[in-house]
């Protein structure tokens, strides 16, 4: 499915298209981007696209005495949000949305795709309290086949979370299809939609192995 189908048939999917991201996402695709390089851009990335995903956050305003006078001004209204990473990759992007909102409490799934079935395998989690009453950010670089994804959002609406949003860097068509049947209901941001998934269920053309990448680990 195309690019503009799928943004015509889905609701709450934006592709962010601003020059400064297009331009990182390119520098991640470059194979002879380093290690060093790579973190440092995925963690910009968590921040620019964090930004764009947390424009509706409600305010309140509240009483602020400047030098000069006193004035009512805004500030972010209810518990602190929570930024949940999908292991390992995951956490790079975490690190940059955490530079809006340095106090926002942070949950860890990990996940690991069984060889036998190609299905998602939860061997870790850990959440901050009171995720109901919590604005929850999902983030993984990687949207592939979009299972890892769906599983952990499946895991969060189980405990109770209601209102979730996701960001990632590369998706493919397979992966935002897959994602917005499981969970119509949560809104993506996604840097750039790829063409396909290949036989191994990567991103093509993508970056690789995002993790692998990021940690240096080829
Ligand atoms: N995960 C990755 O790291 N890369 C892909 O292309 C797909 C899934």
């Amino acid at each position: 499915m195309s690019h503009d189908e799928l943004l015509s048939i889905y609701n709450d999917i934006s592709v962010i298209d601003h020059p400064f991201v297009q331009h990182k996402l390119t520098s991640l695709r470059d194979k002879n981007t380093s290690t060093r390089e790579f973190r440092m851009l995925v963690e910009e990335l968590g921040t620019l696209i964090g930004y764009e995903a947390t424009r509706d956050l409600e305010t309140t305003d509240i009483e602020v005495e400047t030098p000069l006078e006193k004035t009512m001004s805004p500030v972010l209204k209810g518990k602190k949000l929570c930024v949940v990473t999908i292991m390992r990759a995951g956490n790079g992007l975490a690190e940059g949305v955490l530079k809006l909102s340095p106090s926002a409490r942070v949950g860890h799934i990990g996940l690991y795709r069984d060889p036998e079935t190609k299905q998602p395998v939860e061997y870790y989690l850990k959440m901050p309290h009171s995720i109901d009453e919590r604005t929850i950010i999902v983030v993984d670089p990687m949207l592939a086949t979009g299972n890892s994804a769906i599983m952990a959002i499946d895991k969060m609406k189980e405990m109770g979370a209601n209102h979730i949003r996701f960001i990632c860097l590369f998706s493919a068509p397979e992966g935002i299809t897959a994602f917005k049947k499981a969970h119509p209901d949560v809104a993506m941001y996604i840097g750039t939609i790829d063409r396909e998934l290949d036989d191994h269920a990567y991103i093509r053309p993508g970056v690789g192995d995002a993790g692998d990448r990021i940690y240096g680990t080829l």
